[in-house]
């Protein structure tokens, strides 16, 4: 498939409903509705708040690339930030207008966008967020170099996508590919096929820095702690047991599905 292709099918994907919003029951656009996506969001991922660090950016400009519902968003503008927002979709954006709208939020701007030609001049921002986005879109090498472009020299990036030597990665194999006779798919496939929205992809941390060298980043930290999905919280006691032993052995920091990367642009020689 060519990359216009997939970017349309990725849109089609989220457009649908966007992420977190299809386990909620509550009459969508209402407070409670949103109220149920923060709860639950914030209790299956709560290492979102120590990574983002929401509060530390008042007063700054930020902008959060891949808003989906809003979610994090909120978080932004609750802060005091002068908060940017882009999606993909209509749908995200619609979520998260609605939502500022309930809880009596204004935030500069949020608009449909994408992140492989962000629509903003050079050196910006403070500061640009993405959390579980760019993975998502077709070259993912262009969001980064696009993101490190509209960041101001000095200012930081915090970026998370999904690690592929994860347990959760793995375990999706396991289901998707093994459990179903097709030993020799690769991990890659299987993420790419079944993942999410289509093109899913997953990156070791050695690939990350390799997508970083050559741009104006020095990297503060790049780890991949194992999170709830890890742990495969929504499973039996026994099996949860099975993958807690699992992450004890293979490295509590190394093995985790979300993979955080915290860059900061370097500031300009004169
Ligand atoms: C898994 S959701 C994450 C949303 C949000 N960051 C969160 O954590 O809830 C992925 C989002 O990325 C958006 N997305 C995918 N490719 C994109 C692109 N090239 N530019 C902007 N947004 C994109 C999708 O529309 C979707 O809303």
């Amino acid at each position: 498939m060519n990359q216009q292709l997939l970017k349309t099918s990725v849109q089609k994907y989220w457009n649908k409903v966007s992420c977190g919003t299809e386990f909620i029951k509550d009459k969508k656009f209402t407070h409670e509705y949103f109220e149920a996506i923060e709860q639950f969001r914030y209790l299956v991922e709560p290492e979102v708040f120590a990574f983002a660090q929401f509060t530390r950016f008042y007063g700054k400009k930020i902008l959060e690339v891949g808003v989906g519902a809003g979610t994090d968003f909120v978080q932004w503008v609750r802060a005091g930030a002068m908060a940017h927002g882009i999606d993909l979709t209509q749908e995200a954006v619609n979520n998260t207008r609605r939502r500022l709208r309930i809880y009596g939020f204004k935030a500069e701007s949020i608009t449909i966008g994408d992140a492989e030609n962000l629509r903003f001049d050079e050196g910006q921002f403070d500061l640009v967020y993405s959390w579980g986005v760019i993975h998502h879109s077709p070259d993912t090498q262009k969001c980064i170099n696009e993101i490190v472009r509209v960041t101001k020299p000095g200012g930081s990036i915090k970026l998370m996508i999904y690690n592929r030597r994860s347990l959760f990665a793995w375990y999706r194999w396991l289901k998707v590919a093994f459990l179903r006779g097709k030993v020799f798919k690769s991990v890659t496939d299987v993420l790419f096929d079944n993942q999410e929205s289509p093109g899913t992809k997953a990156y070791t941390i050695s690939e990350v820095k390799k997508m970083l060298s050559g741009l104006p980043v020095d990297v503060k930290n790049i780890k991949a702690t194992v999170t709830a999905h890890d742990l495969l919280y929504y499973k039996p006691a026994i099996i949860k047991f099975f993958a807690y032993t699992m992450a004890c052995i293979l490295g509590w920091n190394k093995v985790g599905w979300f993979m955080t990367i915290e860059l900061f642009k370097k500031e300009k020689r004169s």
